[in-house]
């Protein structure tokens, strides 16, 4: 077992995506689950959206049960009520204002290409994925499918760089070799350096360089640049462990925006056309990732791409899932939900228990 590569006990640390933005409308919350850990998902009537741990830090109640109030969330059962930070605002049988701070988790989230993403750890957010090639700026997108596969994502995004694969499986005519390039930590490059051989069906209408280049972020999201010289097609694969030991995945269809109206009318015709490519380049794959039980014993040199991302992987900060439902990251400690609760605990109980003078307990 790896440290992180294909463990479904650990996962690097870095951006994962939560769930269409769509799906989570201003003024509702939503009820997610990421690597074992139940999260309210709500977007406030400012349209930010926020993540919070579940479990109200007063007695459990699911927050996704409670309601928006204008940016806040409150709980529904005692009707606490935590801004995006998780702090909570307002104790009504406590008068209003807390009389001492409590908080539940809150996590960094950000909005892009119609998704929700989730920095899952405590180190500061590295910068959410883009393609390289057009860089971190705004473009055009547009979701296509999303998919359950029975295989860690790690599995599904080494297929990207499984060089002879794309012979043996996709009957491609050309012979990939990727060459590796680390930019960080967190992010790894491979592309294909070469050319398509004279004399093959393919050569037929092209023979200059094939661009095909992946880059990896965080080993959870890659992004495929793929095409002749004038065109190049651009689809991303975000991918998170979907708590069972498979995947949860979404693809983002992207192009180069452009301005106006011939430019939003070539857009959603580019992006129709990458729909296309990405169906090809799914195509195929179902079969291996429905049975295979990942074990690199008998590495060739057509496996070297896996070997350096399996390599990149296991380097990275880790987040570890210690037990369903459980997660502990690096900090997990100070302002979580179990610490939220012995401070309730140490300090409101007295107070709940000096008020509670005819109460029932109930
Ligand atoms: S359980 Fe949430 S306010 Fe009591
Ligand atoms: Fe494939």
């Amino acid at each position: 077992m790896h440290r992180l590569f294909n463990n479904p006990d650990a996962a690097p640390e870095g951006w994962y995506w939560l769930l269409r933005s769509s799906e989570v409308r201003r003024g509702s919350v939503v009820a997610m689950e990421l690597f074992g850990r139940e999260l309210a998902v709500y977007r406030g009537a400012g349209g930010r959206v926020a993540a919070l741990d579940a479990y109200c830090p007063h007695m459990g109640a699911h927050l996704a049960e409670g309601r928006v109030e204008g940016d806040e969330l409150r709980c529904f059962f005692h009707a606490w009520r935590f801004d995006a930070g998780g702090r909570c605002t307002d104790m009504p049988a406590l008068g209003g204002t807390p009389p001492f701070p409590v908080c539940t988790r809150s996590w960094t989230v950000a909005e892009k290409y119609g998704l929700v993403w989730l920095w899952n750890g405590d180190g500061a957010p590295g910068p959410l994925p883009f393609v390289p090639e057009l860089g971190e700026g705004e473009v055009a997108s547009m979701l296509a499918n999303r998919f359950r596969k029975p295989c860690h994502p790690h599995v599904m995004l080494i297929n990207a760089i499984d060089e002879h694969h794309f012979n043996s499986v996709h009957a491609l005519p050309v012979k990939l070799h990727m060459a590796t390039r680390e930019v960080s930590g967190q992010r790894i490059e491979f592309s294909n350096t070469t050319h398509v051989p004279p004399g093959s069906w393919l050569a037929r209408f092209y023979r200059g360089p094939l661009t095909y280049s992946m880059c990896y972020w965080n080993a959870a999201t890659g992004t495929v640049t793929l095409g002749p010289d004038l065109l190049h097609f651009y689809i991303m694969f975000a991918l998170r462990p979907d708590g069972r030991g498979g995947t949860d995945g979404q693809t983002v269809l992207i192009a180069r925006r452009r301005r106006g109206l011939l430019g939003a009318i070539a857009n959603a015709a580019l992006l129709a056309l990458t729909r296309v490519v990405g169906a090809y380049f799914a195509k195929g794959d179902t079969r291996v990732f429905r049975s295979i039980r990942f074990q690199l014993r008998t590495p060739t040199e057509a496996d070297h791409a896996i070997i350096d991302f399996i390599d990149h992987t296991e380097r990275q900060p880790a987040v570890i899932v210690s037990q369903p439902g459980v997660i502990l990251s690096r900090a997990d400690g100070e302002g979580s939900p179990a610490d939220g609760t012995r401070r309730v605990q140490a300090k409101g109980i007295l107070r709940f228990a000096q008020d509670d003078t005819h109460g029932d307990g109930a």
